[in-house]
């Protein structure tokens, strides 16, 4: 019985060591000891001294200037930002056809149609002359997308000049999905900081972890 229990385990191990990760967590070895002192302090709550010293963190590491917030998640922060963009019922919003599908899901949370643009070959990111034939093709249509959804996917940054100078031409904000892209910057700057609004993810799979979680960063 004993022997059978060892073999299982044995062959769980190998099983998973014989995978390449996408992205598993790593831990530095303080984790434990600041989940005691969360618990010794009773700041078992999603604020308090640690999400206020991540946020600062976060700052001191995108932009002195941008305003961060940490969320429940990226998906979360994504809908925070459609909100704060003015999306509802029945508008467009432009979104990266290639991307993970927590890219789209806050736009049909709000009721909004996702317009999918495809990608370029450079970066496999947002197209920008797509999206600019897209946009004059949704404005002819009569409606003006509400939002543009760019996304910095496996931590490749996005063309983001030729993105903004299109979305600057047409008035319609950016929001970047940075949420793979923790720590990529585009000409020295840090993704997550160009646009209106950008978001990270700290789920378990992302560059750092906090099992599940997200933030929101306004430049
Ligand atoms: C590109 C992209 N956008 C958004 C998300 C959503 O982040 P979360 O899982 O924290 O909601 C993820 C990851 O899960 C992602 O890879």
């Amino acid at each position: 019985m004993g022997e059978h229990i060892l073999v299982t385990q044995q062959k769980k191990y190998f099983d998973m060591n014989d995978k390449i990760w996408l992205s598993s967590p790593h831990m530095g070895g303080k984790e434990i000891d600041y989940i005691q002192e969360a618990f010794d302090e009773n700041w078992i709550a999603p604020l308090g001294p640690n999400v206020n010293g991540f946020e600062q963190d976060l700052i001191n590491f995108l932009d002195e200037d941008v305003k961060v917030a940490a969320l429940s998640a990226g998906t979360a922060a994504l809908h925070l930002a459609l909100i704060q963009c003015g999306v509802s019922h029945g508008d467009e919003v432009i979104c990266q056809s290639m991307t993970f599908s927590a890219s789209a899901n806050p736009i049909v949370y709000q009721g909004a149609i996702p317009v999918f643009i495809d990608s370029e070959e450079d970066t496999w990111n947002l197209c920008p002359f797509v999206l600019k034939e897209a946009i004059k093709s949704r404005i002819a249509n009569g409606k003006k997308p509400k939002a543009i959804i760019v996304v910095h996917l496996y931590g490749m940054p996005a063309k983001m000049n030729e993105i903004l100078e299109v979305a600057n031409e047409f008035d319609i904000p950016v929001i970047e999905d940075a949420a793979e892209a923790l720590g990529s910057s585009y000409n020295g700057k840090k993704c997550g900081t160009f646009g209106k609004f950008g978001i990270l993810s700290f789920n378990g799979n992302k560059i750092i972890t906090t099992s599940g979680g997200g933030g929101i960063g306004m430049p």
